[in-house]
């Protein structure tokens, strides 16, 4: 993950427009693709980094180049294209088609994950840095401001761009060892 970015390097439009093609490539449950992206650039992440990391609370912020990045996506997964897509006659008989409850596990979530996943790939190959990040503060004013739907979800917030190259600031969690393929794996069963 990138957590500083170069504010002089602005993503061009259709970069974005081929990463997020791309993400519509990932696997989706009944194919629904429930998600859909807000796309803020320019000036517009300032009103992002003004709801969601107030002035008063920047001052100690480690990851003051984070607010450079001349992009911020926000992706929000749609349960109820879900519900529609498994009442029709191919899916009606899972059930599933009337209440979130009834499902197993929260498809939106994972394709939508699915689809993030891929466009931090993409970004990666278009030689662009990411951060996948919580919006955890004043989501609801957020929200209101951008107009998102009550209905979506929004999963996070994904800050692209250019990497700031002389300045690497690790994330807290990174000195964290990466688990290796043999502990994570079990073979045959648990
Ligand atoms: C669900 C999720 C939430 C995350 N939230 C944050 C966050 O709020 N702030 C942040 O700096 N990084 C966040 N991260 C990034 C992780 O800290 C990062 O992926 C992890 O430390 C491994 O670092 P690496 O991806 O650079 O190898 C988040 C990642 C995921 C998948």
């Amino acid at each position: 993950m990138t957590r500083s970015f170069d504010a002089t390097r602005p993503v061009p439009a259709d970069v974005i427009e081929h990463l997020v093609a791309l993400a519509a490539r990932a696997p989706s449950a009944g194919k629904t693709q429930g998600w859909h992206v807000v796309v803020l650039e320019g000036g517009q992440t300032a009103g992002f980094w003004d709801i969601t990391l107030p002035q008063e609370r920047r001052q100690g912020f480690v990851w003051p180049g984070l607010l450079a990045a001349p992009v911020i996506l926000l992706p929000l997964a749609d349960p109820q294209a879900y519900l529609d897509r498994y009442s029709e006659t191919d899916k009606v008989a899972t059930g599933w088609g009337d209440d979130v409850g009834a499902w197993s596990a929260p498809y939106w979530t994972i394709d939508t994950s699915m689809a993030i996943m891929t466009l931090l790939l993409g970004a990666q190959d278009h030689g662009l840095g990411t951060l996948f990040f919580a919006v955890s503060r004043n989501e609801p004013v957020l929200r209101e401001r951008l107009g998102i739907p009550a209905r979506l979800d929004l999963l996070g917030a994904i800050a692209l761009g250019y990497a700031q190259q002389d300045v690497v600031r690790p994330g807290r969690s990174a000195p964290r060892r990466r688990r290796s393929a043999e502990e994570i794996i079990h073979r045959g069963r648990w």
